[in-house]
């Protein structure tokens, strides 16, 4: 597919899309919906993208950080939920050298075989190699956009060049690559949406996460309008069609403007959910946006409510790990 026609599937209705979407997914990656449980373990970030609300300029933010026995502890507890991936993501967050979060990887990895994804944000060659021989096997990084000055804009003292080459030096690493953009940020075009996915192909991503952008009142896009998840949806829909045998999570983000958002979602093209598996206050203080869901719902609670949402369209939950499965396409 070229960037034209990207870009006329972006603007169309939608109807026709989500049901090719639907249907690839189907035949590519069948009907299993993979869980996967995530521990924020950090708010703490030295980063300050406009738009997150966790950037190290919001004052408002009540910072916390796990302790490594409080890591440990919601691990063995997804563990014992039945899930088989682990997601740990935090802000960039120094404290956590390479050191500590292997040591931590080793202490999960071998006792339990559970799959371990980081979502750390940017670190060294170096770094990643040494977390991927720990015993960690995917990485999320988004690219958030490939549009260079729109990049500049949203993130100081950052560029979409050094991003690029993290994703580059994560799949260099052997790990599982997942990338992804946010929809509707300010000055933010089709065009640059089409690019976004074409990156996606050229990167080779093995999971992709798309989310609207949802405007947090503690930052500098307090008044923004704000991603459609429409428009998020459709993004997403479009990068099944184009990678058709990979995972692409129904994001949290998209259920936050769309009482139903994850179930539209698993029926327009995705095949993952990633439900919070921390527990109680950090929830809460974990706000990269407005209105996130199940802040005051445990863990338990929300693994019992997706997999109740999953049948109900028919779908099953899966019980393996949910590796990609390349396909001959
Ligand atoms: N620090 C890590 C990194 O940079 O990859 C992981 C944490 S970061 C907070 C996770 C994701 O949250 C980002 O990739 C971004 O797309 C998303 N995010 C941040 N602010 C958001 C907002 N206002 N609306 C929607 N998504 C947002
Ligand atoms: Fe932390 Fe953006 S402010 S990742």
């Amino acid at each position: 597919m070229n960037k034209q026609e990207i870009i006329s599937l972006l603007k169309s209705d939608g109807a026709e899309l989500f049901k090719a979407a639907d249907e690839v997914r189907k035949k590519y990656v069948g009907d299993e919906v993979h869980l996967r449980g995530l521990i924020e373990f950090s708010n703490i970030c030295k980063r300050d993208c406009l738009y997150c609300g966790i950037r190290s300029s919001n004052k408002n933010v009540e910072r916390y950080r796990l302790s490594k026995e409080e890591i440990l502890d919601f691990a063995q507890k997804a563990i014992d939920y039945g899930y088989k991936t682990l997601v740990m993501q935090s802000g960039e967050d120094g404290y956590f050298t390479a050191e500590i979060l292997a040591d931590i990887i080793k202490k999960i990895k071998p006792s339990t075989g559970i799959a371990i994804t980081l979502s750390i944000g940017e670190r060294s060659p170096d770094e990643y190699k040494m977390l991927k021989d720990a015993g960690a096997d995917r990485f999320l990084l988004r690219i958030e956009t490939t549009d260079e000055e729109l990049y500049k804009q949203m993130h100081p003292h950052m560029s979409l060049e050094k991003r690029k080459q993290c994703l580059y030096d994560i799949k260099s690493a052997g790990y599982e690559v997942g990338t992804g953009c946010l929809v509707g940020l300010p000055g933010q075009t089709i065009e640059s949406l089409a690019n976004d996915i074409l990156f996606f192909k050229e990167l080779g991503a093995d999971m992709i996460g798309i989310g609207p952008f949802i405007p947090h009142k503690d930052t500098p896009l307090a008044d923004a309008p704000g991603g459609s998840f429409e428009l998020a949806l459709k993004v997403m829909a479009v990068t099944r069609l184009i990678l058709p045998d990979i995972n692409i999570p129904a994001t949290t983000a998209m259920e936050t403007l769309n009482p139903n958002g994850r179930l539209i979602a698993l029926q327009s093209g995705a095949n993952v959910v990633m439900p919070n598996v921390t527990e109680g206050d950090y929830r809460r203080k974990y706000e990269l946006y407005p209105g996130k869901i199940c802040i005051n719902d445990t863990p338990a609670k929300c693994r019992g409510c997706i997999s109740g949402k999953i049948h109900s369209i028919g779908r099953t939950v899966s019980e393996g790990k949910g590796f990609r499965r390349k396909a001959n396409v």
